[in-house]
C-alpha cells in the first residue's frame, strides 16, 4: 500500500481529520504512505477546515488548518492504491462513480458503523466521538495494510 484517499461528502469536516490522523500515524511509524482528502461534493472547494474539526485535531496535536478541499474525480480512482469512505453515502457514491478499490472506514474494527456526518452537529459535542472514532480506524487501517503487505512481499 503505497497511497490512501479518504473521502466525504464535503471534504471540510471528516476527511480532513482521516488525512491528519493518518499522516501522524504515518510519521510516527516512519511508514511511506502517501494521504490525501477529498469530498464528493463540490460546494466546499478550496475551503480550509471547519473550526470544530481544526479544534479537535490541534487537541490531539495534529494541524489540519493547511488542508484546502477539493473534489473526488474519477483520475483518483488510478492515482490511489485505496479510496476509504468515511460513511456508506460517499460509498455508494464512489461506486456509482466507477470506483473498484473502494472500502468503508468503519470496516476497519466498527462493523461497518458510518462515521457520523458532524456537520449539522449543535456546537463541538460530537467532534471528539467522530474524532475518536476515527483514529481508532484509521490506525487499524493502517495495522491491516502493513500486514497485508508483510503477507505479499
Ligand atoms: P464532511 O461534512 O462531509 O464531513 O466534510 C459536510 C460538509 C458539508 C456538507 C455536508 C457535510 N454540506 O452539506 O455542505
Amino acid at each position: 500500500m503505497k497511497s490512501i484517499l479518504f473521502v466525504c461528502l464535503g471534504n471540510i469536516c471528516r476527511s480532513p481529520i482521516a488525512e491528519g490522523v493518518a499522516r501522524k500515524l504515518i510519521e510516527e511509524g516512519a511508514h511511506t504512505i502517501a494521504v490525501d482528502s477529498a469530498g464528493t461534493g463540490g460546494s466546499h472547494v478550496g475551503e480550509a477546515p471547519c473550526e470544530h474539526s481544526v479544534t479537535v485535531a490541534r487537541n490531539h496535536g495534529i494541524d489540519i488548518s493547511p488542508i484546502r478541499a477539493r473534489q473526488v474525480k474519477k483520475a483518483d480512482f488510478n492515482a490511489f492504491d485505496l479510496i476509504v469512505a468515511l460513511d456508506s453515502s460517499n460509498y455508494r457514491d464512489l461506486k456509482a462513480l466507477g470506483c473498484q478499490n473502494l472500502v468503508k472506514l468503519g470496516d476497519y474494527g466498527h462493523n461497518g458503523a458510518d462515521v457520523p456526518d458532524p456537520y449539522f452537529f449543535n456546537g463541538f459535542e460530537g467532534f471528539e466521538h467522530v474524532y475518536t472514532m476515527i483514529e481508532s480506524c484509521v490506525n487499524e487501517l493502517l495495522h491491516s495494510s502493513q500486514k497485508d503487505s508483510i503477507s505479499s512481499s
